[in-house]
């Protein structure tokens, strides 16, 4: 899956021929991120749990140039033009949060960012499941950080990503895709145990091949239902007198507590334990046993956690037909992507029928990429 370098090259130099032509100079900076897939571990990172994301080679490039006067503006290729006074950000209920979001959050750690061009151009599906948030944060934190010579590491941009979702944009997120996004390295997943923010890489056995498929249909996390989930799971906890990571799935004080703050706790607690064993499934490139701990997990997703949509339940039942060893939807759910696991050299496949059958009642799926 690792992308040739002379292919980010040419993302870059496009991205870099879009800001002369929205500025009509050369940018001082560039600076790229990728998006993620998460392999399992789903609604854990805000409870202390453990994820195992993966980056993509889909990537957003954020280049900049120094500017006078006391404004950053930006252009994006795919989401239109702003402007904002820098130390008078104000939530504004638009994609322009993420961009002011970091400079508020940069400055709030005492980093110093003066008025800048920005232009921001991404390879990845916007509301897809693949966090381009998080891409476009940490992109934007390391060219901001390039031209103005701050002085931050990949954790430093991973936080300041982080804190600006959950402040101006005001999605209540774990720390999973900026973290994904920042040290995560590509070809290989990055099991995260979200209480410490310790980070290992996990090597992808060459038995599997991965596939994603974009559901068509979109999500918007600071749209509710994602912050009711966040707050459902902090009352299950605090019921039970604890964290969710150390509760036993099987233990009786779950079904005891009132729905659907049990669904909800069991979600959790029995992705956390899906997470540790699906991390040994792939030490041991066992794909049958990763795939059912997938098929698990979609489940536990839809029918405990209330976040599936009919399109993505459709579409992992259609790629199981297809002879998928599990799929799941990935990322926070009510819409956006499902990842198709399948025994090597056949994802390509089962994921091009599974969008065919789909399509064919209507549906706008489409693959979105293939690992390796
Ligand atoms: C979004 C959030 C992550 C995580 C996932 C669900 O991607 O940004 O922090 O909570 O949803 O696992």
């Amino acid at each position: 899956m690792a992308r040739a370098v002379s292919d980010v090259d040419a993302a870059v130099a496009r991205a870099v021929s879009d800001f002369e032509a929205a500025f009509g100079r050369r940018p001082e900076a560039r600076a790229t991120a990728p998006g993620r897939i998460n392999l399992i571990g789903e609604h854990t990172d805000y409870t202390g749990g453990y994820v195992l994301p993966a980056p993509v080679p889909l990537i957003t490039t954020a280049t900049a140039a120094k500017a006078s006067g006391r404004e950053l503006r930006v252009c994006s290729s795919e989401l239109g033009s702003a402007s904002f006074v820098l130390g008078a950000e104000r939530r504004t209920g638009t994609w322009v949060d993420y961009v002011a979001g970091v400079t508020h959050e940069l400055a709030a750690r005492g980093h110093r960012v003066a008025a800048c061009d920005v232009h921001l151009r991404t390879e990845l599906p916007l509301g897809g499941g693949l966090s381009s948030s998080a891409a476009l944060e940490v992109a934007l934190v390391r060219a901001l950080a390039q031209l103005f010579e701050l002085d931050l590491d990949d954790r430093e941009a991973a936080a300041v990503g982080h804190d600006a979702e959950n402040g101006l944009v005001g999605a209540h997120t774990g720390v999973m895709d900026q973290l994904a996004a920042s040290v995560g390295r590509q070809g290989e997943a990055l099991l995260i145990d979200c209480s410490t923010i310790t980070t290992q890489p996990i090597a992808l056995p060459k038995a599997i091949e991965l596939a994603v498929i974009d559901s068509g249909v979109r999500h918007r996390l600071a749209g509710g239902a994602y912050n009711l989930r966040r707050a459902e799971t902090e009352r299950a906890a605090a019921a039970l007198g604890g964290t969710l990571r150390e509760i036993d799935p099987s233990d009786p004080r779950l079904a005891a507590l009132p729905d659907p703050l049990g669904r909800r706790g069991l979600h959790v607690a029995s992705e956390n334990a899906r997470v540790l064993g699906a991390v040994a499934a792939l030490g041991n490139s066992d794909g049958e046993a990763f795939g059912n701990l997938v098929d698990a997990s979609h489940a536990s997703l839809a029918h405990a956690f209330d976040v599936s949509t009919p399109e993505l339940d459709r579409l992992a039942e259609l790629a199981r037909e297809q002879g998928a060893l599990g799929a799941r939807l990935t990322g926070a759910g009510f819409g956006g992507s499902l990842l198709i696991v399948a025994q090597a050299g056949r994802g390509r496949e089962i994921a091009r029928r599974t969008v065919e059958k789909f399509n064919a009642r209507g549906g706008c799926a489409a693959v979105v990429l293939t690992l390796p």
